[in-house]
């Protein structure tokens, strides 16, 4: 029940960094000048050390208290549906951010450039390693709001039904596609033209 608890908590201020990341993403659509003031105005908060250092922590600290949330699952025979869906958004979902993460973090000390829009877009870009990062991205955003939605839902039954909560359900789903589409839509280059500076060809 901590644990659950502890997952509850540690899921909440992760969740304000991913609306605010995403968000920030979305806004690309009025051009990289745009996207990279408010990504400027957001590191102002999340690149404090103490604060990253906290924000990472919570978040591998979703992945590790996850997988042992699964593995208590496990030992249950009969599993709910609720349950069911949180195990595998929850898999895909850890899956995206460990590997986000490292890949982020990595290459901004590895690599010593700067982690911006160009940063993400030459991957969705780029052939042939386009085909691995549009899936990527996909799953990432569309995982994360299922676990979401998911929660929500089984929150919701008691207060408003099952139909209403499924609608809920569908609709927090469909927001997050609508995101997904035109984050990735403007990430390669459906909107404006995008020259990626010869700095980010590293691979
Ligand atoms: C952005 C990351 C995540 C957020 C925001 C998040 C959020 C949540 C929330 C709010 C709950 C409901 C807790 C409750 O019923 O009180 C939950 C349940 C659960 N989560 Fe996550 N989670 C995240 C990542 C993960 C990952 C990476 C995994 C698996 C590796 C995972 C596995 C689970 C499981 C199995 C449950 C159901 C627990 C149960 O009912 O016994 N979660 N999550
Ligand atoms: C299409 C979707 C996404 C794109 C294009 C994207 C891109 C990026 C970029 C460019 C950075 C570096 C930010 C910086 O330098 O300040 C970053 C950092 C990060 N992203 Fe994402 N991201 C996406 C979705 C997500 C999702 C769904 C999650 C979580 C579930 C997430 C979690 C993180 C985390 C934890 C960091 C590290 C923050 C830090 O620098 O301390 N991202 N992402």
């Amino acid at each position: 029940m901590l644990l659950k608890n502890l997952h509850r908590i540690t899921g909440i201020i992760v969740s304000a960094f991913v609306i605010t990341h995403l968000f920030n993403h979305s806004m690309a659509w009025f051009g990289i000048t745009t996207h990279q003031r408010i990504l400027d105005t957001l590191r102002i908060v999340y690149r404090q050390p103490v604060i990253e250092i906290c924000l990472i922590s919570c978040f591998l600290f979703q992945a590790f208290s996850g997988v042992k949330l699964i593995f208590r699952l496990r030992k249950k025979e009969e599993k709910s549906t609720f349950e069911k869906i949180q195990i595998y958004s929850g898999v895909v979902l850890g899956l995206f951010i460990l590997q986000h993460i490292i890949a982020t973090i990595g290459q901004r000390f590895y690599f010593k450039f700067d982690t911006n829009f160009y940063f993400a877009s030459r991957v969705v870009l780029q052939n042939p390693i386009k085909w691995y990062f549009i899936p990527y991205y996909a799953l990432g955003i569309m995982s994360f709001a299922t676990h979401v939605a998911n929660v929500h839902q089984h929150k919701m039954i008691s207060r408003i039904g099952e139909r209403q909560a499924k609608i809920h359900f569908w609709g927090i789903i469909g927001v997050f596609a609508i995101i997904t589409t035109i984050i990735l839509y403007v990430f390669m280059g459906g909107r404006f033209e995008i020259i990626i500076p010869s700095e980010y060809l590293v691979y």
